[in-house]
């Protein structure tokens, strides 16, 4: 019952009105691409460079509540040799880790993929809550392909993976962020996007209520319901909003502590719209907001290309993007206005 109490006001920090979450948690291979952004090679004092110039941002901290680290750079430091979670915890923003291993194929369902990363997952995770850590994240990936995939037999293994992992990571005093990803890239409508994420929806709260995980305690992060990047009528901001809205309103228990949205593979003026276009449609049960990583990142690696000049104008970008995206979130976002985001 103590444990839970921390638990609420974890979410409750995270979901502070008009802040998001940064998802800066991208493995080392994945980093490498951001670096290929800026043609830097994928080292690690690059990677380090990459996340200090980040964490380190002036006033990031206005419409920033969480930031997401992955395993090597939760245990790395500035150059001046402070712990980058003690660099957050300074400016009053939560650390998070990403905690699953990456995803596997699923076999006997081609093209269908499970997560991987339960073995060891409370010791794992007792030494990131010692770091700072109080909220974790676990991705379950959902394809869309021709009429069978996703399975239900696919989704349901996804969901019991998550729920033992919020159940442990509850255990642990540690916020359960819960991820089941559908995947924007594909030729789907956006009528099969919102019938194959509310059918998620439903069968992960189905599962997390049978494991006892406490929704209270914990955070949905979700795709926006929109048709895939290569069919031909692309949705738009009010479509978004209205099949995600009802997606959630088909499948996500009012008492979740709060719902938080991943880009995709969106362009960041895009994700910012749609976020925008959600909040417009008014209060919800639930707080909304957004946990990007490449949205926030695109438009500030732009601005850093590498080069140690362009570090301040860089980290002015991140705020840009960030406070874009705080604006997004309580529906006050002009987007006729904006001339920077693309
Ligand atoms: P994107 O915003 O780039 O989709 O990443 C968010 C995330 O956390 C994916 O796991």
């Amino acid at each position: 019952m103590k444990k839970n109490t921390k638990l609420y006001e974890t979410v409750a920090a995270l979901m502070a009105s008009g802040k998001g979450i940064l998802a800066a948690d991208e493995s080392d291979a994945t980093a490498g691409k951001r670096l290929a952004m800026v043609h830097l090679p994928n080292e690690p004092e690059n990677r380090q460079d990459f996340r200090e110039i980040l964490f380190t941002a002036p006033d990031v901290e206005k419409y920033l509540s969480g930031v997401i680290m992955y395993d090597s750079s939760i245990k790395n430091f500035t150059d001046d040799g402070i712990p980058f979670p003690d660099v957050l915890l300074a400016k009053g923003i939560v650390p998070g880790i990403k905690v699953d291993l990456g995803t596997v194929d699923l076999h006997g369902f081609k093209g269908e993929v499970v997560t991987e990363g339960l073995d060891g997952l409370a010791s794992r995770l007792k030494e990131y809550y010692d770091l700072g850590a109080r909220f974790a994240k676990w991705r379950a990936v959902i394809t869309i392909d021709e009429d069978e995939i996703p399975t239900d037999a696919s989704i349901a293994m996804n969901s019991i993976l998550l729920a033992r992992y919020a159940q442990i990571a509850q255990a642990e005093g540690i916020v359960p962020m819960v991820e089941p990803e559908v995947i924007y890239a594909g030729d789907h409508s956006l009528e099969k996007a919102e019938l194959v994420t509310t059918r998620t929806l439903q069968i992960m709260f189905q599962t997390l209520m049978t494991y006892k995980v406490d929704l209270e305690g914990l955070i949905l992060k979700s795709s926006m319901v929109l048709a895939g990047d290569m069919y031909p009528e692309q949705s738009t901001p009010e479509q978004v909003a209205n099949a995600t809205l009802r997606t959630f309103h088909m499948s996500v228990p009012h008492n979740v502590g709060g719902i938080v949205f991943l880009s995709g593979g969106q362009t960041p003026k895009r994700a910012t719209e749609n976020l925008n276009a959600i909040a417009s449609l008014g209060e919800q049960p639930w707080p909304i907001t957004f946990s990007y990583s490449r949205a926030i990142e695109e438009p500030f690696l732009q601005a850093w290309g590498g080069k140690p000049e362009n570090i301040a104008k860089a980290q002015e970008m991140l705020l840009y993007a960030c406070e874009m995206n705080s604006l997004a979130s309580l529906g006050r976002y002009d987007s006729v206005a904006d001339a920077k985001l693309k």
